[in-house]
């Protein structure tokens, strides 16, 4: 028997190693290599298609000009929020990691899809749960399509969605393949004999190559296993969904390179707590990386939420202090945020700051200016800042919004009714420029808000063309400011 070998990778970068090292001389990260035992076996194991030995082919530089290329082709599943994130479709041939907290709902996510794409053979091939489970996980998931299907042959003068047309109750499931499995080569073998269009692998971290004798979900098995799929999405053309758990800090779990190999990357993000949750591209070769989709998580599945700015709107009919609403963009899509700020006195010495959904420093920033520019003692209150629905901003146009939650609370003075805010506030108290800002203000119009306050610079957007926006297209009330202190003197009077 060959002697066993062993090898320390860093699993931040995947570097190899013949000894351990406290630092990774490729990305200089500290303590992250472990042993693991490799053994390339030599014997001819079949992966894709090895026996297909390809030549080595060398490349010569090529004119861009000369390079013809076809549009990638894509193919659309019936869920439009999938759709998007994925920017426009399932691209052939790519590879695409799902990362997400454990019951977060990526399987949920991925067996949906499977189930509802008849025109496709979709094999799901699944290293975590038995052919049950997923049996029974899938009943209920049809339960509701062919609950609808009832309801609408009962109704038949109720127009009918064209995507649901095409799923009516004998085909949910028709084209979906369990397989539990979790060998690679045997994965490949049954893939040859089933042809399938559609891959999904539920999750990478428990699958095994046996050219590798480490462990699955090991840095070393989780890169090569990664690599073999690579091989065949690109080979075959065959798009392929890899679910990957993710650590404890949130980071996808296995080397870092994962990232970098496949083509992109989701984010299953969300509060286990809340029904909400949020697919978010976080690298994205065929599309924008900021889009996102949002779905409620049903007891018959996941539903997608076309409209989010209605869901993150709490119903109520009177003002409160420290609610206001902001106009904020996510990836293409505008959609209106509730922010919720309390602001009290400190029972301690040192004051409590806690924020929920956006970043505390971004908060301690936006106080501090609060302070020192329009003299708001704030440096001896608690402040919490809250988003509602769970969801995360980055988006730096809510920071008019939150300032003037924060004094809002503070003064305990209402905003007035149907009021909403878009601007980024600089270190000087001024409201700067935000992007897109007519689809945050159509958006707010649409919704039936009265005014909106954004900043003034946004008047002569668009650089040199000097493009002025048309207010007088609007209906809702447009105030434009250029300091914090404008606002508040507006406001609070
Ligand atoms: P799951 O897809 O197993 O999560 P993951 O694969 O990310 O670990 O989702 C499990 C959770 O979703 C579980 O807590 C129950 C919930 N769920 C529903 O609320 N409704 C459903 O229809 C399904 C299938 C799951
Ligand atoms: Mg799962």
């Amino acid at each position: 028997m060959a002697k066993s070998k062993v090898a320390y990778f860093c699993q931040s970068c995947g570097f190899e190693s013949p000894k351990w090292l406290g630092k990774c001389p490729s990305c200089q990260q500290w303590n992250t290599f472990v042993e693991e035992v490799i053994e390339k076996t030599n014997v001819a194991v079949p992966t894709w298609k090895s026996n297909s030995t390809t030549t080595q082919r060398s490349n010569k530089p090529v004119q861009v000009s000369e390079i013809t290329f076809d549009e990638e082709q894509r193919t659309l599943t019936p869920d439009k929020e999938f759709n998007r994130v994925l920017g426009g479709g399932i691209v052939a041939g790519s590879l695409v990691l799902i990362g997400g907290e454990p019951g977060i709902g990526k399987s949920t996510l991925m067996l949906q899809l499977a189930l509802n794409m008849p025109q496709m053979k979709v094999l799901y091939v699944s290293g975590e749960e038995s052919e049950r489970q997923i049996k029974m996980r899938a009943e209920r998931l049809t339960e509701v399509g062919s609950r609808k299907a009832e309801v609408r042959s009962q109704e038949s003068e109720v127009r009918i969605n064209k995507s649901e047309i095409e799923n009516p109750k004998s085909q949910i499931g028709s084209g979906c393949f369990i397989l539990t499995e979790t060998s690679t080569q045997n994965i490949f073998k049954q893939i040859e004999q089933l042809e399938p269009n559609l891959v999904v692998i539920d999750s990478i971290q428990t699958l095994y190559s046996s050219h590798i004798e480490s462990t699955p979900g090991s840095v070393s098995q989780v890169r090569e296993c990664t690599a073999e799929l690579l091989r065949f999405a690109k080979e075959s053309s065959t798009p392929v969904f890899l679910i990957g758990h993710i650590t404890k800090d949130g980071m996808i779990a296995g080397p870092k390179i994962l990232e970098h190999m496949v083509d992109t990357v989701l984010q299953f993000e969300g509060d286990r707590h809340h029904v909400y949750r949020i697919l978010r591209a976080v690298k994205n070769r065929f599309g924008s990386a900021s889009e996102l989709g949002i779905y409620e998580m049903m007891g018959e599945g996941l539903r997608e939420v076309s409209n989010p700015s209605e869901i993150l709107l709490s119903q109520r009919d009177e003002p409160l202090s420290g609610v206001t609403i902001s106009a904020t963009l996510e990836g293409m899509r505008p959609m209106l945020i509730e922010t919720q700020a309390l602001v009290s006195t400190s029972a301690y010495g040192t004051p409590q700051r806690t924020a929920t959904g956006f970043d505390t420093r971004r908060m301690n920033m936006l106080l501090a200016v609060l302070e020192k520019r329009c003299g708001f003692r704030l440096g001896a209150k608690d402040v919490f800042l809250n988003i509602t629905g769970g969801i995360r901003v980055e988006d730096p146009a809510i920071d008019l919004g939150l300032a003037a939650a924060i004094i809002s609370s503070h003064e305990d003075m209402p905003i007035p009714f149907k009021t909403c805010f878009a601007g980024e506030l600089g270190l000087s108290g001024e409201v700067r420029a935000v992007n897109r800002i007519e689809q945050r203000i159509a958006e707010a119009q649409k919704l039936g808000f009265e005014q909106i306050f954004i900043s003034k610079y946004n008047l002569a957007s668009g650089g040199k063309e000097k493009k002025r926006i048309d207010l007088s297209r609007y209906k809702i009330e447009i105030k434009t400011v250029g300091s914090i202190e404008e606002v508040f003197s507006m406001l609070f009077g």
